[in-house]
């Protein structure tokens, strides 16, 4: 499944706020096109929003450093997608060719990804009950992904897997997206709501959890999908492994722990009714939407980059 496609000096872009229930691309073209695909979610995913970010400072004209600052501000949290554009600028300062730059941050993404899940798989044995938040596929990179790369890979290689998906309020990517692609990939899985996810481990299904990550800090603190943390909160209590899977360009030492990192907040209305044919609280009714939530390294067993599996404690100035 491909999110990104560039062809012909055309970016297509699928859609991922249309999934399950349609499957279309669109062709960003103009700057504010851009931004909205990334606030909107059309793209999600932090090393996809990274790669797409980097296409548009390929093929946008103008002032480099202006739209690289207005396209960071679409998401705050994710560091991959400053991390490209910071990259894409460097590459024009040096007077380099941005559309091979471009393509270059997308096919790297690809060897980080297969390196993550070969490290990811070797934790984890045929038969092995998994539960993932939100999603950290195909969709969310270029190809297998982060949280589900191991799973992913592993169909491949003939291991079966039983997968409980977290539908992940409130924009349900687990439902709309993790179920979708696990099931186009022939891996069995079994959709839950996010507060069932304490009886599935009490119950035994659960052998690890495998997330994906929006920024780690040095200290291995982790910003991840809103309820990731709850999920290792409950993966401590059971004695479940909790693992982190990321390139490494998600790790940011510039933030020494996860108080550094700043956290999206988005629109209440995606809580009362952007999922739901009625609204489901009063207009006036207050809400409290941040997207991301930070998980204490203390919860994490291991974090994988394509650079190795690392247990704590965490001092990625020293590991990377
Ligand atoms: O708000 P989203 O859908 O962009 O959230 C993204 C995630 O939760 C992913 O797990 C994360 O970006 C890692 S992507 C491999």
């Amino acid at each position: 499944m491909q999110n990104i496609k560039f062809e012909n000096g055309r970016l297509l872009l699928l859609d991922q706020s249309l999934l399950p229930n349609e499957e279309k691309y669109i062709e960003p073209k103009t700057k504010e096109d851009y931004f909205t695909a990334i606030k909107t979610l059309q793209v999600r995913g932090a090393p996809a929003i990274g790669i797409f970010a980097a296409y548009a400072m390929a093929l946008l004209e103008g002032d480099k450093a202006e739209l690289k600052a207005y396209l960071d501000s679409a998401r705050p949290t994710a560091v991959n997608l400053s991390w490209a554009t910071e990259r894409m600028l460097k590459a024009y300062n040096a007077g380099k060719d941005l559309i091979e730059e471009a393509k270059a941050i997308h096919y790297e993404d690809r060897e980080l990804c297969r390196k993550i899940s070969e490290y990811g798989l070797s934790l984890l044995k045929d038969g092995d009950g998994i539960l993932t938040h939100c999603n950290a596929g195909a969709l969310a990179t270029s190809e297998y992904g982060t949280g589900l790369g191991p799973l992913l890979l592993g169909k491949e290689k003939g291991y079966e897997f039983h997968v409980y998906s977290d539908e992940t309020r409130p924009l349900l990517q687990g439902a709309r997206l993790t179920s979708y692609e696990l099931e186009k990939a022939g891996i069995d899985v079994t959709l839950i709501c996010d507060s069932m996810a304490s009886l599935v481990m009490k119950q035994g299904k659960i052998n690890a959890v495998l997330v994906g990550a929006d920024r780690i800090a040095n200290n291995g603190d982790t910003a991840n999908k809103i309820g990731t943390s709850g999920v290792a909160v409950l993966a401590k209590h059971y004695g479940i492994p909790f693992y982190v899977l990321a390139p490494y360009s998600t790790v940011d030492t510039a933030c020494e722990s996860g108080d550094d990192i700043i956290i999206e907040e988005r629109s209440g209305e995606e809580i009362k009714t952007y999922m739901f044919k009625e609204p489901t609280a009063l207009p006036e009714t207050k809400c409290f939407n941040p997207a991301f939530d930070v998980t204490d390294s203390v919860l994490i067993t291991a974090i994988i980059t394509d650079r190795g599996i690392h247990y704590p404690p965490f001092n990625f100035k020293e590991i990377l």
